[in-house]
């Protein structure tokens, strides 16, 4: 039989190597490299040998399926990112900055899992039992039937789920899970790797749906490999502006439901409260119409969210004027800025431009662009947006609009919100008559035209 080969990888980035060295090409960091131990066990192809395997079972598309047997928390904001409810045997990583507020997310979550019914297991790799528990009698959730454990080895942890098979475990967090037939510390790609695969794997077998938590870096990426990721049902990201009270869970990869679907939340000194209607609460603090400011009407998940984005613009003291965005992508501000000066002749050299999303929300659709062109031009022209106006809709290089979807479900969201009129771009689906003016425009010159006088 063929020998199986001896593989190497690197503790920090992951590469695979099949000799030792002391420095790690891919990611230059020493002494990170180890020889693997069961897991990556070379290729299929050497390792099989001429061992004949058996023959699969294949079936066909048509073949019945029930849908997977849901939990509901009763937090509804949770349910909807879920898409429905917990799925028995899934697992699921929920990633967030530390401080964000996860923690507290998923002993809330815990609590209200454990109250209605579904036997659960939170496991503390960070905190304290006693810590943990304090918590919980600060949020209220003292009485809850929840099972709690401080600890990191993730066999004792493995031992005690296989025994009690509960029907959810929470593991907060995987980068300090220790996994002992992995010689790096707790935190490093390869731990964390052999946690989260083990864990996944253990929710499969079992049927226990596991939640884990995942430290994200200052890059907005789970701290260890992207195979975390891969492995995973769902991946929920926990996000929000510190300093602000508003927290979005929003739905990254889902397996079970839809993706970009967002549960809203507040921060409160009692833990998380939901947010039943986002639009409402992002739009609370907007004074008077006031130049700069624009509402956009945009789709989260299946929900239509009305955020109000700001822009300010001012000549710059600096040679290089600058370009700050809270809440949205700056890569996509510096195009409309491109778009705005090589399609309508209005140039933003020597002006100094800022953009934010108010309320702490971040914004990754493209229909905002229509909405960030009118703030950025009313904040230059200094004249403000007609009143009780919202605005969305794509703007393509060539300076056309193109069409968003769900325009029905914007407008309605707006209407109930006490907007009289909308500028989205022409074309697309016809809408029904619900009390509000529509504005439809085909591309930027004409909207700048219409709505600044200029072009
Ligand atoms: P925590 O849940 O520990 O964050 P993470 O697990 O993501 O690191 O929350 C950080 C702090 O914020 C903690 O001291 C509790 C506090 N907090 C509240 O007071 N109210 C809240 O609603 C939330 C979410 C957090
Ligand atoms: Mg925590």
């Amino acid at each position: 039989m063929a020998k199986t080969p001896v593989t190497f990888s690197c503790n920090s980035c992951g590469a695979t190597y099949n000799k030792w060295s002391g420095r790690c090409d891919g990611c230059g960091e020493w002494n990170t490299i180890q020889q693997d131990k069961g897991i990556s066990a070379g290729p299929p192809s050497k390792t099989l040998g001429s061992k004949r395997g058996s023959a699969m079972v294949l079936t066909d598309l048509s073949t019945k399926e029930a849908p997977p047997p849901r939990s509901q928390s009763g937090i509804a904001e949770l349910d909807r990112v879920l898409g429905g409810g917990l799925v028995a045997a899934s697992a699921i990583l929920v990633g967030g900055d530390p401080g964000i507020g996860k923690s507290t997310l998923l002993l809330q979550a815990a609590a209200h899992f454990a109250r209605s019914g579904l036997k659960t297991i939170y496991v503390s790799g960070e905190e304290a039992s006693a810590q943990v528990r304090m918590r919980a009698q600060r949020l209220g959730l003292a009485d809850a039937p929840v099972k709690l454990a401080a600890e990191t080895n993730l066999r004792d942890i493995l031992t005690t789920l296989d025994a009690e098979r509960p029907d959810l475990a929470i593991i907060d967090s995987i980068q300090t899970m220790w996994a002992d037939n992995v010689e790096s510390a707790p935190g490093s790609v390869s731990q964390v790797r052999a946690s989260a695969h083990e864990l996944t794997s253990f929710a499969k077998r079992s049927g226990v749906s596991v939640i884990l938590v995942g430290h994200v870096t200052k890059d907005g990426q789970i701290a260890g490999p992207r195979v975390v990721e891969h492995m995973v049902d769902t991946v929920l990201y926990f996000e929000g502006e510190r300093g602000h009270q508003f927290r979005i869970l929003r739905a990254v990869k889902n397996r079970f439901g839809p993706a970009d679907e967002i549960g809203v939340f507040e921060m409160t000194g009692q833990g998380l409260a939901e947010v039943t209607n986002p639009s409402a609460h992002f739009l609370s603090e907007r004074g008077q119409p006031a130049a700069g400011s624009v509402v956009f009407a945009g789709i989260e998940g299946t929900r239509p969210v009305l955020c109000e984005l700001q822009a300010l613009v001012a000549p710059s003291p600096h040679s290089q004027a600058r370009r700050t965005v809270v809440g949205w992508d700056s890569g996509r501000l510096a195009m409309i800025l491109a778009v705005l000066e090589a399609r309508c002749g209005i140039p933003f050299a020597g002006l100094d431009v800022y953009l934010n999303v108010a309320g702490g929300m971040k914004i990754t659709e493209p229909a905002a662009d229509l909405a960030v062109a009118a703030a950025l031009l009313s904040a230059r022209e200094d004249v403000a947006l007609p009143a009780e106006t919202v605005v969305f809709g794509e703007i393509s290089l060539s300076g056309a609009l193109r069409p968003a979807t769900q325009t029905e479900n914007r407008l309605k969201e707006a209407q109930k919100l006490g907007f009289t009129s909308a500028i989205a771009p022409a074309g697309g689906k016809p809408v029904g008559k619900n009390g509000i003016t529509l504005n439809t425009m085909s591309d930027l010159t004409g909207f700048v035209g219409e709505i600044f006088g200029a072009g």
